[in-house]
């Protein structure tokens, strides 16, 4: 059984509150479930660059003869066949890191992330369950993007079990941010030992 973790931190090492929260939920979650295997993915070293028209058609057809093998869809068949998947981004501008799009873009592939029965797209991702750990400078309300694009996302490729979790308010000075981010270790924690 595998855990992709889809590491969408910018930051190096656990300068990243982000990537210190998914760290904490998955030593939790660990203890539960010891045979379970992490793959790490750290998109920011992971180079991948927006799809060019170029990229679309070769996938095309490489979708159509049936070569999905092919390593232009490692990404794809890596997310797709994954037990469980936790993705990890700070907040930025209304919702995370760009390269995070540009990963969805490349897993995103008919055949593979999901495909067409009829005129009806089928999700074809194994995982149940998808968590998605953000922190925010500021507050982020009850209608973060981020997470609602994350959650349609899952809804597509099949993946009917989301959930959520933010640390909010790290930045701002005028608040008990220690509080904050102990309350936000506690959901956490709380949420590990639920998935
Ligand atoms: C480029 C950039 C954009 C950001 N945009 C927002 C924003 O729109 N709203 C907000 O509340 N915080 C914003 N922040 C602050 C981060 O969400 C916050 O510091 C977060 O905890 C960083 O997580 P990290 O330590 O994992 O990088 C932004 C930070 C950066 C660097």
């Amino acid at each position: 059984m595998k855990v992709l973790f889809v590491d969408s931190c910018t930051k190096e090492g656990m300068a990243s509150r982000t990537r210190r929260l998914c760290r904490i939920f998955l030593d939790e979650w660990k203890k539960n479930h010891p045979d379970y295997e992490v793959d790490t993915l750290v998109l920011k070293e992971e180079g991948m660059i927006p799809l060019t028209e170029e990229d679309i058609v070769r996938r095309d057809d490489l979708v159509r003869a049936g070569e999905l093998s092919h390593h232009m869809f490692h990404s794809a068949r890596q997310f797709a066949g994954a037990d469980r998947i936790l993705i990890g981004a700070p907040y930025w501008d209304l919702s995370f890191p760009s390269m995070l799009k540009v990963y969805i873009e490349h897993i995103f592939v008919n055949g593979i992330a999901f495909a067409y029965e009829g005129s009806r797209s089928v999700g074809r991702c194994s995982a149940e369950k998808l968590m998605y750990i953000q922190t925010a400078g500021g507050y982020v309300g009850d209608n973060e993007p981020g997470s609602i694009y994350l959650e349609a996302v899952c809804g597509m490729l099949g993946i009917p079990g989301f959930r959520y979790i933010c640390a909010e308010g790290m930045d701002i000075q005028e608040i008990d941010r220690e509080r904050q981010w102990s309350e936000a270790v506690e959901r956490t924690v709380r949420e590990a030992k639920q998935w």
